[in-house]
Parts: C-alpha cells; sequence; structure tokens
C-alpha cells in the first residue's frame, strides 16, 4: 500500500513535447527563461517549443535563430519548425518535426502539406499535426467533426509518403481507434480532466481543440486506460489574464507547472499505473523529441508523494493563471535537476545557468 507522508519517488526527468513559450513579439505573454522556469518547477527536463511564434517560425533562417536561443535555457529545448512556403526552407533547416495547423492548410492546402510530409520522409523529420479541418469550422465553432475530417486527411499523407506522424493534443477515443498503426497520438492535462460542464471560466477554459462533452472526456480517459494514447503534452499556451478575461478571450491553457501532478493524480485515482506515467511523460516522448532524459544521465525529477491545491499564483514561470486552479492534485515536484544539476528545489529556480546540450 501507498505510504503518504514522507514519501519520496526519483523519477527519470520528464518531457514535454508540446509548449508555447512565446517570447519575441509576444514576450509579454510569456519569455523563453518564463517558460524554462515553469518546466523546472512542473519536473520538466526537455521540451519541444511550437513555431507560431510572432513571427511564425516558417524558414531556415528563424528556426536556427531560434534553437539558437533555446540552447542557452537551462533544460533541453527543441523546436517543431513551421510550414514553409517553400519546402526548400525544409532542406535548409533540417528539422526534427514540422508542425501543421489548420491555419496552414487554408492557407497553402492540402497538397502542400502532402509536399511537406514528402519532404519530411526524405529528411527523416516527424509531421506534428494540430487536427483539425478547417473546412468543418462553422461560425466560430470547432466540431469535433472537424477532428476526424482531418485524422482520415493525415492517414492519406501518411500512405502516399511515408512519412512518420504524430496526432497532438487528440480529444476523441475514436481518433485514438483511428490512429493505430500508422500515427502515434497525446492528449493534454485539460482535455482527460475538464469539460464543457465541469469548467466555467469562459476565457480559462477557451482552448483549441475545444473542450468536449464529459462523455467524451470519460471517453478519452478510457482510451488512456485501455493503453491506446502513447503521450502526454501539455499544450502550455500562455495569455495573460487581462487577454483571458476580456470579451474575445484568446485560446490556450497554462499547465505546465502542475502537469506532472495532474497526471500524478490519475496514478493516485487508478486510471493508470506508474510505469505508465513515465512511459506517458518521460520515454515516449524522449524518442519523439530525440533526447536522451535517463537517470544515469543526471536528468530526473523528486516527487513527495503528498496532496495540495493548485494555485496559478505560486507558478514558476510566467503565467499565473490556469483553469486547474483550486484542483487537488497529488505528487508535488520538490527538485529537478539537468545534467547532473538541480535547477529547482524548495520551491523555487535558484540557478538559471544554461543547460550543455550536445544536440
Ligand atoms: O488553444 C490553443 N492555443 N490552440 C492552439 O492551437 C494554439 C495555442 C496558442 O498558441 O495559443
Ligand atoms: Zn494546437
Ligand atoms: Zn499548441
Amino acid at each position: 500500500p501507498l505510504q503518504l507522508s514522507n514519501s519520496y519517488l526519483i523519477l527519470p526527468g520528464f518531457v514535454d513535447i508540446h509548449v508555447h513559450f512565446r517570447d519575441w513579439g509576444l514576450a509579454y505573454k510569456e519569455t523563453l527563461m518564463g517558460g524554462a522556469r515553469s518546466a523546472l518547477a512542473g519536473g520538466v527536463v526537455a521540451v519541444g517549443d511550437m513555431p507560431n511564434t510572432k513571427p511564425h517560425i516558417r524558414t531556415a533562417e528563424l528556426y536556427r535563430r531560434r534553437m539558437e536561443e533555446g540552447s542557452r535555457l537551462p533544460i533541453i529545448y527543441r523546436l517543431h519548425m513551421g510550414v514553409p512556403e517553400d519546402v526548400g526552407e525544409l532542406h535548409a533547416a533540417k528539422p526534427r518535426s514540422v508542425k501543421i495547423y489548420p491555419e496552414d492548410v487554408e492557407r497553402y492546402g492540402w497538397g502542400h502539406v502532402e509536399a511537406v510530409g514528402r519532404a519530411c520522409a526524405e529528411l527523416g523529420c516527424l509531421l506534428v499535426f494540430h487536427c483539425e479541418d478547417p473546412a468543418y469550422f462553422r461560425g466560430g465553432d470547432r466540431p469535433p467533426e472537424a477532428e476526424l475530417a482531418c485524422v482520415e486527411r493525415a492517414w492519406a499523407v501518411a500512405r502516399r509518403t511515408g512519412t512518420r506522424i504524430h496526432l497532438t493534443h487528440v480529444t476523441l477515443p475514436q481518433t485514438a481507434e483511428l490512429s493505430r498503426g500508422w500515427a502515434t497520438v497525446d492528449v493534454t492535462p485539460h482535455h482527460l480532466l475538464l469539460d464543457r460542464e465541469n469548467c466555467r471560466h469562459r476565457g480559462l477554459c477557451h482552448v483549441n481543440p475545444r473542450l468536449r462533452t464529459p462523455e467524451l472526456r470519460r471517453g478519452l480517459l478510457a482510451a488512456l486506460a485501455a493503453g491506446m494514447i502513447d503521450v502526454y503534452a501539455t499544450d502550455h499556451a500562455p495569455h495573460t489574464l487581462e487577454e483571458k478575461n476580456s470579451g474575445d478571450p484568446p485560446p490556450g491553457i497554462c499547465s505546465l507547472d502542475v502537469a506532472l501532478s495532474l497526471l500524478l493524480s490519475l496514478w493516485r485515482a487508478g486510471v493508470v499505473d506508474l510505469g505508465d506515467v513515465v512511459r506517458l511523460y518521460s520515454c515516449r516522448p524522449s524518442r519523439l523529441l530525440g533526447v536522451d532524459v535517463g537517470i544515469e544521465r543526471g536528468l530526473f525529477t523528486v516527487v513527495k508523494l503528498e496532496e495540495f491545491v493548485v494555485r496559478g499564483g505560486e507558478f514558476a514561470g510566467s503565467c499565473l493563471h490556469t483553469p486547474f486552479e483550486g484542483f487537488r492534485a497529488f505528487g508535488r515536484v520538490v527538485a529537478t535537476a539537468v545534467g547532473g544539476r538541480v535547477y529547482f528545489s524548495n520551491g523555487e529556480v535558484y540557478d538559471i545557468s544554461p543547460h550543455v546540450d550536445r544536440a
């Protein structure tokens, strides 16, 4: 039986393949260092950052510049490149992965996505889909059918180009089934734990893809419990509290500081076991990003097995609000080490010198 008081776990470093660290023209929402601080506080030692920065990372030059800035962080930094207008930019940048947005489909069409897939097959990179077909968006709504239609399109791209495909933040149990054999999938803490009924704050609960019905959410939890989900990832997407409280709030949820604890809560609730936690948020994502985060490499996270209440105001990064406010989470991160150096302990990030990363 689980001993709850004074019990600690030493776990391998955790890896989040889907974060938005903003900076550049959106530094007022979050900075690269702010994002890294959230990661360390959450026991996360490596991240895959998204390219929808301002400007969007669609060229080899921007890709190189961002990677250089990321390499100065105290965590391991990876970057998903944006869809370039000219696929030659992919050959110049040689990214490990490319992120496809519904906006890219709207802008360039599925034919161009297939051309990107072909280039990726040659380069050995991974196509990461935010899988919602914009043809199914209607009057501001983004229904579940948009996800299913995109999965079918992505399958066609996989079949025709032979490239590796990952579907990120999937929201439907059906997607987990349909992707079997040709794509890997991840789910977010918010699509697992929040739905249209239990998340009430208009701004803080607004996210793309949208929160679903309680029935679909329970289906997603069941898919996770059945081992049909490959990876857990936050889609940590900061906006200011002012923006989230406005009449037209932008989509995006902050959860990087507490994502591991939320997953450990699912362990405590019996939805997953501890091996699943490590597979979903460390082993498999580390393989997708091509990083090695084993304890023997000095990358590890110490967790204290106690319950605590989530308070956005106590987060360590730039974003201090979350729809998980008030949640009873289990498993507090008490230390995070990268490359043998402890960067986070006693509730504080106290060392921000760069992690030396020989990628
Ligand atoms: O909710 C979302 N926020 N979904 C996205 O696809 C983008 C993200 C953001 O960058 O804010
Ligand atoms: Zn997305
Ligand atoms: Zn995202």
